[in-house]
């Protein structure tokens, strides 16, 4: 195991759980990145924590600005513009690794996003923080966390079926314009049972919308090699 430089400390604290928390599992998340391409090197492995950091990042970014909405923080706005800059960039990356990982920079790839949450917990974050801390929010840890599972080397397709099996099920009632429920059905069904076209759904309504190749190594430079 290789020994974690980038570590979360407290002067990385904004003053509320929830979101100091969030920022943890996001250098975890991170350190994990590295230690698989340091050690492993397992395209599997990889692209996995790379899902992960995004779901985590998407999950916490829509956190933090519901938290910052419900104060009426002035520089919302702004804020949400950079959640929404790094998202598209994961979101490229994730592309590229899929697609043609032989152009991503595992170097570049992991400074760049040290750097990137380093400096918008120092900088952005840090502006909001003098707004909430200690408000309704400040000791909240549990009750809208919902922490994601460890990343691990995405199962076989019998073995994801059999998961699904095993795994808790719930029902989801939406209201649809009429001439669209043979669409939500035929995606609730390959929700259910295919886990390839699962993922593909996910990127078509992902709001950051689905990229290119061409689109995706434009949008990533920054980590190419
Ligand atoms: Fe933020």
């Amino acid at each position: 195991m290789t020994d974690n430089k980038f570590k979360w400390s407290s002067k990385y604290t904004v003053g509320v759980k929830i979101l100091d928390y969030d920022h943890q599992e996001l250098f975890a998340t991170i350190n994990e990145l590295r230690q698989a391409m340091e050690e492993s090197n397992e395209t599997n492995v990889i692209g996995s924590l790379i899902s992960r950091l995004q779901k985590y990042a998407m999950e916490h970014f829509q956190r933090e600005e519901h938290i910052l909405s419900e104060y009426g923080f002035s520089s919302l706005a702004a804020h949400r513009r950079k959640h929404l800059g790094f998202m598209r960039l994961v979101y490229a990356i994730r592309h590229i690794h899929k697609n043609c990982p032989e152009k991503l920079s595992y170097k570049k790839l992991l400074r760049f996003l040290e750097r990137w949450l380093t400096h918008h917990i120092m900088v952005e974050d840090m502006q909001y923080s003098d707004t909430i801390r200690g408000g309704a929010y400040g000791n909240r840890t549990t009750d809208i966390i919902k922490p994601l599972s460890p990343a691990e080397t995405p199962p076989s397709k019998k073995n994801a079926r059999e998961k699904r099996k095993q795994s808790d099920w719930t029902a989801v009632t939406v209201h649809v314009p009429a001439h669209t429920v043979d669409i939500i059905e035929r995606c609730a069904r390959t929700l259910q049972i295919d886990e390839a076209k699962t993922e593909l759904l996910d990127d078509l309504t992902n709001p950051i919308g689905a990229v290119n190749n061409a689109e995706a190594l434009d949008m990533a430079k920054i980590v190419l090699k």
